[in-house]
């Protein structure tokens, strides 16, 4: 019989991996990315996919969010999107800057990350990757899940001197949640005196089980700050990707999440996006969350002005309405009118919650006081 990887279905439809499982799941079918299911199964999730549709509200069905399929002809191999997560000071932002060979640690106020930042790095076989840095304090739970909800893999650091830790238990949660593979990376094995054999087993009690122990999770030994173990690491994120036959559809209008958002007092309202599907423009006129906008000027993450950007890349958009929500999808639509209106809407339908809200706050006020 005729049968698809989940993952392969998971392009096809233009969807996200994490997403199919998801919906495979509520199917009551256990399946992940790199196993098959047959086409009936694959024709239930398709429906269920475009049965969403449907459900959008008015104005968000036409600009086809979900759904619109793309022709296996139009995908093209993108890079994978890499979210590193991982418990505070183990040294997520170090191996990445290792990676990038810059220092945005050094300049981070206290060194601790306060947002989420997302660069390319172009490996040394050519292949790029898109890095979403995370922060590791334990207030930024939304972050790490935002993180892994726009990832095709997690990269898990744990410091082998302080084993797994609140939030290295957390980014495990994240990553099974968003059906996204994991990889690990013990970090700091330069100290005198680490063990990553203690980490190996600490993670076994979470059902992370390492290659090394006989698993399927890939490990790699790192240390951020020596550069040891990092070319290891880039391969075993490209195989991991490789697995994952990631695609996407570069000549359609650009779609992509918001990673992070800002007023600059000088650029106005930035938003820093993570395209996903298609290619951003400037002067396309887009949709996001519930602020519209004509792109005045896209920003890599190198600080260089750049005409477009296509999948699993991100970029800073100026021309912003407002200061959109990290998480907000952002969407091109035809024309400025068109982006008005869906606006328009989105901001009624924030007004009609925040009442409604407000209303239920009465309602339990008064039984209060009754
Ligand atoms: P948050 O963003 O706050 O969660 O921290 P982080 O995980 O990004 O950690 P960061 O990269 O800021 O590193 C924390 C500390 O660990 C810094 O002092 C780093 O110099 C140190 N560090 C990071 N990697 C290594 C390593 O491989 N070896 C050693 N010895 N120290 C490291
Ligand atoms: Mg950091």
């Amino acid at each position: 019989p005729e049968t698809i990887t989940v993952s392969e279905l998971a392009n096809r439809m233009a969807a996200r991996g994490g997403d199919v499982v998801k919906a495979l799941f509520r199917m009551g079918v256990m399946a992940t990315l790199t196993q098959s299911i047959d086409a009936d199964t694959a024709q239930l999730v398709v429906e269920e996919f475009g049965h969403r549709v449907k459900r959008v509200a008015d104005s968000d069905v036409e600009i086809g969010l979900e759904g619109e399929t793309d022709e296996d002809g139009e995908l093209m191999p993108r890079p994978p999107v890499v979210t590193v997560m991982g418990h505070v000071d183990h040294g997520k932002t170090s191996l990445l800057d290792a990676l990038r060979r810059t220092d945005v640690a050094a300049r981070e106020a206290g060194g601790i990350t306060q947002h989420i930042g997302a660069y390319q790095v172009q490996m040394k076989n050519g292949e790029r990757i898109t890095f979403l840095d995370t922060p590791g304090h334990e207030a930024f739970t939304a972050m790490r899940a935002r993180g892994a909800g726009v990832t095709d893999m997690v990269v898990l650091v744990v410091a082998a001197d302080d084993g797994v830790m609140p939030q290295t238990v957390e980014a495990i949660h994240h990553a099974k949640a968003a059906g996204v593979p994991l990889i690990v990376a013990i970090n700091k094995i330069d100290k005198d005196g680490v063990n990553p054999d203690r980490v190996r087993n600490e993670l076994l009690q979470h059902e992370i089980v390492v290659e090394e122990l006989g698993g399927d999770t890939q490990e790699i030994q790192v240390s951020a700050t020596k550069g040891i173990g990092l070319d290891k690491l880039a391969e075993a994120i490209s195989l991991q990707a490789e697995v994952l036959e990631l695609r996407a559809n570069p000549d359609r209008m650009g779609e992509g999440t918001v990673i992070e958002s800002k007023l600059d007092r000088g650029r106005g309202p930035v938003a820093t996006v993570l395209v996903q599907r298609g290619t951003l423009r400037t002067g396309d006129n887009v949709v996001a969350g519930a602020e519209w906008g004509r792109v005045r000027a896209l920003v890599n993450d190198k600080g260089q002005q750049v005409k477009e950007a296509g999948p699993s890349v991100p970029v800073e958009v100026l021309g912003l309405s407002g200061v959109p929500s990290a998480g907000e999808p952002l969407v091109v639509v035809e024309d400025e009118s068109r982006a008005r209106e869906i606006s328009e809407f989105r901001q009624r339908k924030v007004r009609e919650k925040a009442a409604a809200a407000l209303t239920a706050g009465r309602g339990s006020l008064t039984d209060m006081l009754a």
